[in-house]
């Protein structure tokens, strides 16, 4: 069985300058907000697997099933002998494009959850002992280095993720990404579309409440990595449709007026009472905002598929 391999690409402390610097820009600014990478700790990988599983929390369910129908396809056209995937999480549904990809040489999934990438890629590697899986930890906003593994390379990302970044932030990813592809790469891009108010709402204030403890594990990595003394109970988890933007936005409202201490950073903010602290954007997507994006980034559109309820989308862009 090939070793996993696993590259830190940021020293530890990278991670914690970097919480610091959001945490204390988030909070002091007005409306407070803060990124939604810092959910995935392992309790919050471990929620987040188990919204992928709610009856309400259609994406990963959509996806799947164009995977599961597509991934042949996206092979043929792609060729690729290297599948890099950004966001990886459990690399569940990533196994459809992996049985379709062969012979593939390397997989390499980039992820900031640590222990999503070597659970993924031991599970990976005990069930196909001969691929080489090369497990990145980095955070996919900033520049990205890739171990040198053969061409041509597919960059996968995958869940609708990309969503998650505001629109300036999706802009320079995609130009990033762009500087990492050569002729006959490709990039394979899960977005959620737009599609009725009540359907996207459900999906993310779930009657389970798992998406509410999901929402408030962002205070409990605070408390433990800050020293901060957030009480997760004194919030209210919100789920929210901005027409207008199109986007999900996922919030924390204070039950009452109160001051939480952040003492790592000697910082006590106040919130207000039903004061709101936006923790996530999910933007949802039309064909061609995602056509225009792309274009916008150097990228054609080469395929498009989407589920048979027209709930979610895959773009493929091969660069000629
Ligand atoms: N692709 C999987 C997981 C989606 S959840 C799926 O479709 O089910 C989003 C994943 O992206 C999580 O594993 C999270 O840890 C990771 N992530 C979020 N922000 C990130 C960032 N800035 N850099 C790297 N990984 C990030
Ligand atoms: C990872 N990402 C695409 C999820 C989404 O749907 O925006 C994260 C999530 N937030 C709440 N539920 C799921």
């Amino acid at each position: 069985m090939s070793p996993l391999h696993v590259t830190r690409t940021l020293p530890e402390d990278a991670t914690d300058a970097a919480l610091r610097a959001d945490v204390l820009h988030g909070l002091t600014e007005m409306p407070k907000w803060l990124p939604p990478k810092w959910f995935y700790d392992a309790r919050g990988s471990e929620l987040f697997e188990q919204i992928t599983e709610l009856p309400e929390y259609y994406p990963t369910r959509a996806e799947r099933e164009i995977l599961a129908t597509r991934s042949g396809e996206i092979a043929a056209a792609s060729g690729a002998r290297t599948l890099v995937e950004l966001g990886s999480g459990s690399s569940e549904k990533t196994r459809y494009l992996i049985d379709a990809l062969t012979p593939l040489a390397s997989y390499v999934p980039v992820d900031v959850s640590e222990s999503a990438l070597t659970q993924a890629g031991r599970a990976l590697i005990a069930d196909l002992p001969g691929l080489d899986v090369h497990a990145v930890i980095a955070d996919f906003t900033a520049p990205l280095a890739l171990p040198a593994t053969p061409g041509p390379r597919l960059l996968a990302f995958l869940g609708g993720t990309i969503g998650n970044l505001l629109p300036a932030e999706r802009a320079a990813f995609l130009a990033s990404v762009r500087t990492l592809l050569a002729p006959g790469d490709g990039l394979l891009l899960g977005t959620d579309l737009v599609k009725d108010e009540d359907v996207l709402v459900r999906a993310y204030d779930d009657a389970a409440g798992v998406t509410a403890a999901f929402n408030k594990n962002v205070l409990t990595v605070v408390n433990r990595e800050l020293g901060a003394d957030f009480d997760p109970d004194a919030f209210d988890h919100r789920a929210l449709w901005n027409a207008e933007r199109e986007w999900i936005e996922m919030r924390l409202r204070s039950r009452t007026a109160q001051t939480v201490k952040v003492p790592a950073l000697d910082l006590a903010v106040h919130f207000a009472a039903d004061e709101e602290l936006r923790t996530e954007v999910s933007a949802k997507f039309h064909k061609q905002r995602v056509i225009t994006e792309l274009a916008a980034a150097g990228l054609a559109l080469t395929d498009w598929w989407t589920d048979t309820q027209g709930r979610f989308a895959l773009s493929l862009s091969v660069v000629r």
